[in-house]
Order: C-alpha cells, then sequence, then structure tokens
C-alpha cells in the first residue's frame, strides 16, 4: 500500500509569537517498493516532513495516510494506533543521540523487537543480526551508545530501526559522519533491503548516492515539494535554484562529452564502473 500525504502543512510553535511555518500544502503519492531520495536546501523541510510519516510530529493542516493510518490535523481522523505504526515506518533521526537512550548496544538495539513481543533471546538475536548489517561486531555488544564515535552512533541508531523490520525505512542523512567505505557498505545494505521488498525514504545532500542508489527523487523547495522526478531526469536540468550539485560522475561525463572526443549517453550512468566502461568501450 502506498503513503498519501494530502495538503500537508506544519507550523512549528503554532500559537506562539515564534511560530514558523517549516513545510506547506505537499501533495504527494509514494508507492511502495521504490529507493526515494528527499533533497534540497537545508532547512527547506526534509526532516520535519519524514516526522510525519511516524507520527513523531502531527500535522498542523492536511494529513499523511500510511498504509491503514493516518496522521491529521483533524482530531477525530487521526489513528491512534502509535505502536503498530511505528513498527511499520521505522525512522532513524538525521542526528542518532536523540534516539539511543540504553546503557549497553546490545541493549538498545533489542529494545525494538522486545517491545514489539519478541522474547528476550529473540530479540537479542536480531539486535546481533542488525548490529552485523551494519558492520558493528559482538565487541561493541557491551559498550555504552554514548561512548561511541559519532559514526559508530549512527550505525547503532539504525541497527535499532533494522531490527524491529519495518516496511518503510526511513533515513535522514545516514551517511554522515561514516567514512567512505562505511557509507558505501551502508547504502548497499540499504539498497539489498529494498530488493528485499523494503521501501526506503533516504533523506541526503549527496547527490553521488542520489544518482547511485535512487529510484525516485522528491525535490524540496521552501517548505514545498518542487518536483517528483528520477535521478536520470533531475541531473539533465540545471540544478543551481535547488543549490544542489550534480554528481561527480555526471560532471565528469559532460565534460568529456564536451571535447567532443566521446559521447557518453549519461542517462545510463549510476555509478563510477558505468562511466570507467562507457569511456573504455570508446565513450559511446
Ligand atoms: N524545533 C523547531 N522549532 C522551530 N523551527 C524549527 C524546528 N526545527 C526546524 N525548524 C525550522 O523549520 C524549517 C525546516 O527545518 P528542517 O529541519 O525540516 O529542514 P531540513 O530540510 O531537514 O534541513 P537540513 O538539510 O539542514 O537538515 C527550518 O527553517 C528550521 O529552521
Ligand atoms: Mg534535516
Amino acid at each position: 500500500m502506498p503513503i498519501d500525504f494530502r495538503n500537508l502543512g506544519y507550523v512549528y510553535d503554532k500559537k506562539s509569537p515564534f511560530s514558523h511555518e517549516a513545510i506547506r500544502d505537499i501533495s504527494l503519492h509514494l508507492d511502495e517498493g521504490k529507493f526515494i531520495a528527499i533533497v534540497g536546501k537545508t532547512g527547506c523541510g526534509k526532516s520535519t516532513l519524514i516526522q510525519q510519516l511516524n507520527a513523531l510530529l502531527t500535522p498542523t493542516s492536511g494529513e499523511v495516510q500510511i498504509n491503514e493510518f493516518c496522521n491529521s490535523s483533524e482530531k477525530k481522523k487521526r489513528t491512534k494506533k502509535y505502536k503498530e505504526l511505528r513498527k511499520l515506518v521505522g525512522l532513524v533521526f538525521q542526528f542518532p543521540e536523540y534516539q539511543l537512550f540504553d546503557d549497553t548496544v546490545e541493549k538498545d538495539v533489542s529494545f525494538g523487537p522486545k517491545n514489539f513481543g519478541l522474547k528476550k533471546e529473540q530479540a537479542i538475536e536480531e539486535a546481533h543480526k542488525a548490529l552485523n548489517k551494519v558492520g558493528l561486531d559482538e565487541s561493541f555488544y557491551d559498550r555504552s551508545p554514548f561512548e561511541l564515535s559519532g559514526g559508530e552512533k549512527r550505525k547503532v541508531a539504525i541497527a535499532g530501526i533494522l531490527a524491529i523490520h519495518p516496511s518503510y525505512l526511513v533515513v535522514d542523512e545516514p551517511t554522515a559522519g561514516l567514512d567512505p567505505r562505511a557509507s558505501k557498505d551502508m547504502m548497499q545494505m540499504f539498497q539489498s533491503i529494498n530488493k528485499e521488498g523494503t521501501t526506503i525514504i533516504l533523506v541526503t545532500h549527496d547527490m553521488n548516492l542520489v544518482q547511485e542508489f535512487a529510484t525516485d527523487v522528491i525535490v524540496m523547495d521552501e517548505g514545498r515539494v518542487a518536483e517528483v522526478t528520477t535521478p536520470v531526469e533531475l541531473f539533465s536540468k540545471d540544478l543551481e535554484h535547488y543549490s544542489l550539485e550534480k554528481p561527480l560522475i555526471f560532471k565528469t561525463a559532460s565534460k568529456l562529452n564536451a571535447s567532443k572526443k566521446y559521447n557518453i549517453d549519461e542517462s545510463k550512468l549510476r555509478n563510477v564502473d558505468d562511466l570507467a566502461k562507457a569511456i573504455a568501450e570508446g565513450g559511446k
């Protein structure tokens, strides 16, 4: 089942003199099974938008429907089964510190599965599997999540959500603070669970990741949805207005084509390997 935003808006501190309209009039339909990237300038409302998906924030106008759950500005329309909703939609915050709470990594990651009904041993098994997926071995199990590096904290926060096997995995800047190898491994792991059926919603400033992994892109601008498109379409346009950088391989291919020695089809490029192959084949 899909996700439907209907005229959704959110105003922070609505009734105070400091009220701020962060997103407005969002109407959007997202199909299941996709790998969707949400991009746009700092402060354009990406994090505010995704927090409506598991009812961490309640819209101040309009609503979002996720399967049978409705998060609405109208009290009578709201589905109040928040626990079920949070099993369906797993959200990893932009700042993982906000998500960690227990005194060991193992307890922290096993909390979710236990909370959703698994016995302690099974929950711990799920936690170990999830930690393995994000690249943390058993030496981390007994460590305090608060004494880890920024990148390790992020991995623990992601494992905590993976352990509950959500149908929609929403990740806000998941590779921030990770080294290049860990970042690539993390993205490939998201891709593999996407292929197994999990819908991925990724907020990122990294257009290289969008090009390589996303099937669809939502561009936000000043609190609104400016475009719903694909990476290929998006990167073939002028992106200055949105403050977006084109992916490196796209820029490289354009420069090679401009030299007239190559005629590379940019729409077929997803990663560096594709570009290298196109060059090796004489740039066709
Ligand atoms: N708790 C808050 N109280 C008041 N205003 C807020 C709050 N959180 C965010 N805002 C404002 O709402 C707008 C949207 O913020 P949001 O965090 O959704 O942007 P973003 O697109 O995720 O930005 P970034 O790329 O920097 O993460 C910004 O103008 C921001 O200043
Ligand atoms: Mg944000």
